[in-house]
């Protein structure tokens, strides 16, 4: 593939938004994918029904990113979602309209917004002038048609006193592996916020033998990216979990591909090859979340860390250990000793994530500091396969290069700053690995038995890895090897949280199967760390 002069720039990022827009069509020049149907839902005819009756509500709705004075409303017009939207190029005037009842009877705002076909028809809608601490019920109509309701919430009001807040973390949705009825679940659970920590879609070809199937090959181009998003997104459970409450994401791999670092791809594809992959998967990405303008990619990049404040009570900082990653040393697999791992060079947040992490945990002023996070952050060896490969429970102990056991240096910066700087109440919640765990944060990260400063809970996955089991060789191994682990457990579900001015609870919920979609939900075990008193306590 021969590179341009302006793909370049695109490459490097120095495109700006504002070229990009005056392209027309996005970048759908380099990023080849396919026209609409000739039957397209079409602006220009809309007849009570839309043409061909279709509906372009296929993927429902979402709100996200929620501040004490507004959110950011989402919805994406696709009466043909898994064929590449259904729509014509043409632009189409969305209303949305936000009210503080489920029968619209006090709407409080509405407007016009329009779907633009280089969005691929996606509006986000950022609503400002809204009370704090409320909920909102908000729907979009176009061509005749109104959407589903969804329900949000703002933020408590910045910087005041706020008795409680409850928020579910959640990650790795395999639709292959299973059902969506910890989604279901979730839609119940009537919390403030849910945050999904990545592997948001799986980019693999189609499985073999799974509950469900994936509808393509392994995915590369926009038109593939934003059809599997499509396929993900047409599952009601997924859509009642969005409409239930406000979503606040970020990305691991696999909206990308496995294991990918930076720029760099597992496989050994070229930079330049795998920049215009990731720039197709971050505009899918992009296009697909309730994310706010200022996370709208340019080329292949994506601002996705970012900053969100709920009343005094909690900070949470939302973390990208994929975008601004070094490779992993010593490949990607399992390993004791890999001196790339103590490479001061290395960096799993880039340096100017780190800067913006450390400032804001300095001059935050929350009782709780919430670091949101994809990969393991704790120390913590595991017990593999003789090549390194399988993480099978029997084996040798060994380091996830992944992880941040990978990046040692930038973990050890991270962490003194946590210890020395006396950073409240920090938590890491993490995703990524298909288990759950609860692990206190030693204060010194070469003694695990030092006195704990912080606790890292570990949530499972909603679907991936397929069936779990509380009691695995896997979890006795890695109980059995890393005393300061507390709790270990294998099956799918999500994690609930209750945060007051003095206690931080984690609820671990969970489905015991997901190859049938009839799962019910219990809480197998919880953990409370007290304010002002570091290390986790079972409760
Ligand atoms: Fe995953």
């Amino acid at each position: 593939m021969t590179i341009n002069s302006f793909e370049q720039r695109l490459l490097d990022g120095r495109v700006t938004r504002r070229e990009l827009l005056a392209l027309g069509g996005g970048f759908a020049g380099l990023l080849a994918f396919g026209a609409s149907p000739a039957t397209a839902w079409a602006s220009r005819a809309l007849p009570r029904g839309g043409v061909c009756g279709a509906n372009p509500f296929t993927l429902g709705v979402a709100s996200g990113e929620p501040l004490d004075t507004g959110v950011v409303l989402w919805t994406r017009l696709a009466p043909n979602p898994l064929f590449g939207g259904g729509m014509s190029e043409a632009a189409v005037t969305v209303r949305w309209e936000i009210a503080t009842d489920d029968r619209f009877r006090r709407i409080v705002q509405r407007g016009d917004v329009e779907a633009r076909s280089a969005m691929g028809h996606s509006v986000h809608v950022e609503v400002n002038g809204l009370e704090p601490s409320r909920h909102y019920w908000y729907r979009f109509i176009a061509g005749g048609e109104t959407s589903p309701i969804g329900r949000t919430r703002t933020a408590p009001r910045r910087g005041t006193a706020t008795d409680a807040m409850t928020f579910a973390f959640t990650s790795c949705q395999n639709y292959q592996a299973g059902f969506y009825t910890a989604h279901r679940h979730l839609a119940q659970e009537d919390v403030d916020l849910v945050v999904h920590l990545g592997d948001y879609i799986y980019e693999g070809g189609v499985g073999v033998n799974t509950p469900r199937q994936h509808n393509s090959a392994e995915i590369t181009t926009l038109e593939q990216y934003r059809n599997r998003y499509a396929l993900y997104k047409s599952d009601p459970d997924l859509q009642a979990a969005h409409a239930a409450a406000p979503w606040v994401v970020t990305w691991d791999d696999h909206e990308v591909d496995n294991n990918y670092a930076g720029d760099h791809e597992e496989r050994g594809a070229t930079r330049d090859a795998f920049l215009i992959r990731r720039a197709a998967a971050y505009q899918a990405y992009y296009e697909h979340m309730p994310l706010r303008t200022s996370s709208m990619p340019v080329g292949p990049s994506l601002q996705l860390y970012r900053r969100l404040m709920f009343g005094s009570l909690l900070q949470l900082d939302m973390l990208d250990t994929r975008q601004h990653r070094t490779p992993q040393p010593c490949g990607d697999s399992f390993i004791l000793r890999c001196d790339g791992a103590r490479d001061p060079a290395a960096t799993i947040l880039g340096a100017a994530q780190e800067q913006w992490l450390l400032d804001g945990l300095t001059s935050g002023a929350a009782t709780w500091n919430v670091l949101a996070n994809q990969v393991p952050f704790v120390p913590a060896t595991r017990r593999v396969s003789p090549d390194g490969r399988e993480w099978n429970g029997t084996g040798s102990p060994a380091l996830s290069m992944d992880k941040w056991d990978g990046y040692a240096v930038q973990r050890q910066r991270v962490h003194a700053h946590l210890r020395d700087a006396r950073i409240a109440n920090p938590i890491i919640i993490t995703g990524d690995v298909h288990v759950s765990w609860v692990a206190d944060l030693p204060s010194n990260l070469d003694d695990m038995s030092s006195r704990p400063i912080g606790t890292e809970f570990v949530g499972t996955s909603i679907s991936s890895a397929g069936n779990g089991a509380a009691v695995t060789p896997v979890g006795n191994g890695m109980l059995s090897d890393n005393p300061h682990l507390r709790f270990f457990n294998s099956q799918r579900g999500y994690s609930r949280c209750r945060v007051t001015p003095t206690a931080f609870t984690t609820e671990y919920r969970v489905v015991p199967y997901v190859e049938r979609p009839d799962a019910p939900i219990s809480t197998v075990a919880a953990f409370t760390v007290e304010a002002g008193r570091a290390g986790v306590q079972r409760s």
